[in-house]
This record gives C-alpha cells, structure tokens and sequence, in this order.
C-alpha cells in the first residue's frame, strides 16, 4: 500500500511538472496529500495503521462527521473558584499555582465539594442545543481527584461524602439520548500523590524517581483507567493530557487497557511519545494549515484543537466563568468554520460552577453557535477541508459543493481565486429558497454578490455546486516579487506535520519549535537563482535556532534581539541554484520551551548584487 502510494505520488508529481512545463500552472484535486513521509503511519508517531481496527474505525468516521464536541473542566478546583488568600490565582491549576499543599487543598477544595445542584439531563441538553455530538468530562484532572466511583478513596463520592456517581449519571443519560462520551484523565500529572509528577511544593520535585513514578502510575493511573473503561459504558474517546515522565511502555499499556475494555475507544495522541488515534496537540483554537497529512488511504483522521467559552482557565473562576461573551459568539462559529476547513474537530469547553450549575452566560455562548448550526450545519458535519491549500477565508467542502464562510461582511461581493472546476450555481445556505446568486467566473477569478438581505449575522455560509465531484484548484506557488525579492510568510506555507500552528489574527506561528520535525515548507517559483541576504521577522528569542534549507543550501538562524518585539532581522545569506518551482524549508534545530512566547511570521530573501 505505503509503495502504491509513493508510486502515486511520483505519478502525479511527474504529471504536474509536465503540466507545469508546458502551462505554468499546476492543477490538483484533492486527492490524499501528504506532505511529510510518514513511513506509512500517521504523522503524529507511533501509531501504524494496525491500531485503526474495524471498532476504531467506526468511531473514527463518526468523530469526522461529528466536528464538535463539549469539553467539561470540572472538579474541586471549582470549588476555590479560582481565588486562594483573597488574590485571584487561577482555574484548574490554582493547586500547583498558589502551591496548595495537600492538606490545605483536601480541606478547602475537595472536603468541601459536594456539587448537589448537578443535573446529567441539563447538561445533555446544552451540549444538544449547541449542535455538540459528544461530551469530555474531566474525570481526573492534575489535581489528582476522582470525579466519579473509584476504588482509590480521593473521590467525589466518598471524600466529602457527596455520595453521588455524577459520571455514572451523565453517562446513563448520554446513552439515553445517544449523546457520545468521552472522558478526560490526567495520566502523569497528579499532585496529590507523591510518585505522580507535577508536585514539586509537597514532595521536593516536579519530576519523580522513576520508581516512585512507576508505582503511582501502575497502581493508580492504570487502575483508575480500566476502572473508567468498565463501568460507564460506552466510551466514545479517552482525552489524555501532558504526558510528563511517559515512556512508550507505559503509553503501549494505556493503549492496550482502553482496547482491551472498550475497542472502539479514540485515544488522543497526548498519552504520550507519538501514541494515540488522532492529535489534539494545538490548543486555543489555534489552528494549522489546510493538510490531509494524518488521512489514511481509507480513512480521514481528524486532528482536534480545544478552546473555552470562560477566561483565565479551562475550569471555573469567579473571575472568568460567569462572563458574557456575546459579542464573541462570532468568534467561537468562525472558530469552528475555521477548524473544520483545515480538517479539524473541534472541542469547546465549558466550566460548571461549583454546585455543578452552568452559567447561564456560558450556555447563551454555546446554544448561538447551536442556532447558527441549526441553519448551516450542511457546511461542517461531515464536510471535507478546504480544497486550497491557503484558503483567504474558512473554506470547507463536500462532493459537487463548496462552501465559503464569511464572517461578519462588508460589502456585498466575495472574491475567490484559485478554483478551476466550473461554478454551475451560487446560493447561500441560509436561504431555503436557494436563490441563485449572480457570479461572475473567468479563469481561476470568481465574484458572487450577496444581495443584503441574505447576508447573515455572524457567518454567511455561500455554497458553490460545482461541475466536478473533486474541487479542481490552482494552489498559489509563490512568485519571485519586484528586484527578485522572494517572500516567505507563515501564511502561505505548509506544516511538515501537525503538530505546529498559526495564529490568525497575528499571522504567526504559535509555539513553533516543540518539536524537531514542525518544518515550514514554502512551494517558490525562481526565475533569478543566485545568493540571497537572509531577513526574519519574529519577536526574537534567545535560545532558539532554526535552520532554513533551499535544494542547494542551509542557514542556521539565531533569531536573537529585540526580545518582545516583532522586527525584522538580518542573518547571512544562502544559495539558491536552480530555476524553476523548489521547496524551502525552515525546521528547528532544537525543541524550544513549552512557555516561549516565540512568533514568527515569515523570511524575506533579498538577492545579493
Ligand atoms: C493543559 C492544561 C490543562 C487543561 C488542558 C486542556 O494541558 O494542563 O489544565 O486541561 O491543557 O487542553
């Protein structure tokens, strides 16, 4: 299979240099693309399509199709509701952040937690109305505190004896009103037991002895799993998180406790090393360029990016939980339009109080987005990425169909450029009558005009049938500007593989350079090969060096000074010796810290006279 593919390729690739040769111009369908090779397993690690089982894959298909589910940051942490000695500190990790010893955090969170107002069937009906198909409950975050009936005795149940099984509860309900569950547990991360990682304020260090790590681990994590993939029934996806202290024998046995009890279960790939059925590595929304990388010939993996509706944390705060955030309910629709054109899923997260209420303010966020929904799911559920790879706005797509999302519009016409397959009718998605639209299309230029009285609040939907079955499409390569400059801005390049992303508002990178493999690849044209003077514009850094690579060259890239600013800064020149359409990579050289503030927005290349 993997040989047939790399056949493929070629073929395709010989095919679009002739086209190329004879008319400039390269035309793609959006057949599988993969940027990165692979080896035949999917881009995020360890996994090889052997961990696809038929279970799997059923599971698989329904979370493409699905898109959006509710993610739930609860536990005693609420219970602080982000405050500790009268300052605001922070959600769910107020714990480790106003370095609460155990003692105290058992007497003031988890001793007094008893969620009594907790109601399953409410919160199946929020996350129903905001068109969510599956929910994620922290069933035991870094906190170390079990949020459902476990045999270890720090639970919800038994420590401040509430009594109630609220997981039991939501899961009786979601398998009622076929709702999806899925739930979240902190594998290495648990500060109330001395071997887990993360407690350095209790037990000297962050990082344990590995003996102490390996007993917590097999006593308490494994066991606390398979307790959760026996007793809830059926479990849609395991959400693990910041896997500290994971080796790939311990990932391989989490993965084989969750197969074993529950076959069908997703697994994320934040288990650790390289492990798991999809990526969830991008946080905040913030979301990756247009790439099919982690499709399989015959099944279309998602990758899955997560954001909150509440501010300053994933859980509950006074400060942060109760605020109304209409004025961004935009945001979260366009949000979703935007992960879903590059071929995510998205997991929108809300943070009960306390007594197990959710805020109002938190539900009228959610259910606009159900609203929106309501009128414009053709667009998301089930639909495709994007066909262009740097799409001017969310673009998603299905067989015969493209849909173009525009937020909040100005004027009446939108602009496409790029697609080659005949636009047969323009309507928009809101309007039951599907009146077509006028469009203007000549050669890969398209205009439609959205008379006012169709256009949306939030995001209009406007969807193209198109002649062919696969979008035919004319990707950008870029061009050589006026003197030969060459520009190379992250908006306009591809990821060697997930796990990078890119801010939308800024047109940076965000948190480049976690991982050796995150390469930038900028598809050039050159007419003038010759040497070129180096400039990058980024906010500079101190421990961090990139090495940027043409067919005849490589430059390693220090992008120190003017720390917190973004500038543009000269670094020595490299060779480019071939004419024609090349690739330029930039890849790091070393991982950078999980907290640098590290953006960057792209190279100019300025030939050398
Ligand atoms: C981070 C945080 C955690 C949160 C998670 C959500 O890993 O440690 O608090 O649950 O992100 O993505």
């Amino acid at each position: 299979m993997y040989l047939l593919k790399r056949i493929t390729i070629l073929t395709v690739s010989i095919c679009c240099l002739v086209v190329l040769g004879c008319k400039n111009q390269q035309v793609e369908t959006n057949s599988v693309d993969y940027i990165t090779d692979t080896s035949g397993k999917v881009d995020f690690g360890k996994t090889d399509t052997s961990a696809y089982t038929p279970e799997i894959r059923v599971n698989m298909k329904k979370l493409y199709e699905d898109k959006f589910g509710m993610f739930v940051h609860w536990g005693p942490y609420a219970q602080l509701e982000g405050v500790w000695n009268d300052e605001e500190v922070s959600a769910e990790w107020i714990m480790h952040n106003a370095k609460i010893s155990v003692n105290d955090y058992e007497k003031y969170a988890a001793g007094l937690f008893k969620p009594d107002k907790f109601n399953a069937s409410d919160w199946v009906d929020i996350a129903e109305n905001a068109g969510m198909k599956f929910i994620v409950l922290t069933a035991k975050h870094h906190d170390g505190f079990a949020m459902y009936d476990s045999k270890h005795p720090y639970n919800l149940l038994d420590f401040a004896g509430f009594g109630r099984d609220v997981l039991k509860e939501l899961s009786d309900e979601c398998a009622e009103r076929n709702m999806k569950l899925g739930f979240y547990y902190s594998q290495s991360q648990d500060w109330h037991e001395e071997g887990g990682a993360g407690n350095s304020w209790d037990f000297g260090s962050r990082i344990k002895p590995q003996d102490k790590f390996d007993a917590y681990f097999k006593e308490k994590a494994v066991e606390q799993v398979k307790e959760l993939t026996t007793n809830y029934g059926d479990i849609f996806m395991v959400w693990f998180d910041t896997p500290i202290q994971m080796d790939d024998e311990k990932c391989q046995l989490m993965m084989d406790v969750v197969k074993e009890n529950q076959p069908g279960a997703l697994v994320n790939s934040r288990l650790g090393q390289g492990f798991g059925h999809f990526d969830v590595s991008i946080d905040n929304g913030k979301t990756p360029s247009v790439s099919k990388a982690t499709w399989l010939p015959d099944l279309k993996v998602p990758w899955q990016t997560h954001e909150s509706v509440t501010q300053r944390g994933w859980g509950y705060t006074s400060y942060g939980g109760e605020n109304d955030r209409s004025e961004e309910y935009s945001d979260f629709i366009y949000s979703l339009c935007r992960i879903v054109g590059n071929g995510g899923v998205y997991l929108l997260n809300l943070a009960p109080r306390p007594d197990g209420t959710i805020p109002q303010s938190q539900v009228n966020s959610i259910t606009a987005i159900g609203d929106w929904l309501e009128v414009n799911g053709e667009a998301i559920y089930g639909a495709d990425p994007s066909p262009l790879k740097f799409p001017p706005y969310a673009i998603t797509s299905k067989p015969g169909k493209i849909y173009l999302h525009i937020k909040d519009m100005e004027g009446n016409k939108v602009n496409l450029t790029g697609l080659l397959s005949k636009v047969n009718k323009a309507y928009c998605l809101a309007d039951k009558s599907k009146l077509s639209l006028a469009l203007n299309q000549t050669g890969e230029k398209l205009s439609v005009i959205i008379p006012e009285e169709l256009k949306q609040p939030r995001v209009t939907v406007v969807v193209l049938e198109i002649e062919d079955y696969n979008a035919k499409v004319h990707n950008e390569i870029l061009q050589q500007v006026a003197d030969g400059i060459i520009k190379l801005p992250v908006a306009k390049c591809e990821f060697a593989i997930r796990r990078i992303s890119y801010n939308y508002e800024e047109h940076v990178t965000h948190r480049w350079g976690e991982n050796t493999k995150q390469g930038l690849v900028w598809t050039v044209n050159i007419t003038k090969p010759g040497i070129y003077k180096v400039l990058s514009e980024d906010n500079g850094n101190d421990d961090y060096v990139f090495e940027l690579r043409t067919p005849s060259d490589t430059l390693d890239i220090e992008p120190k000074g003017n720390m917190g600013e973004m500038t543009l800064k000269s670094h020595g020149n490299i060779q480019i010796n071939q004419k024609g359409v090349i690739k330029i990579s930039a890849y790091p050289k070393e991982t950078i810290s999980m907290s640098s503030q590290f953006k960057f927005k792209g190279l100019v290349l300025e030939p050398v006279k």
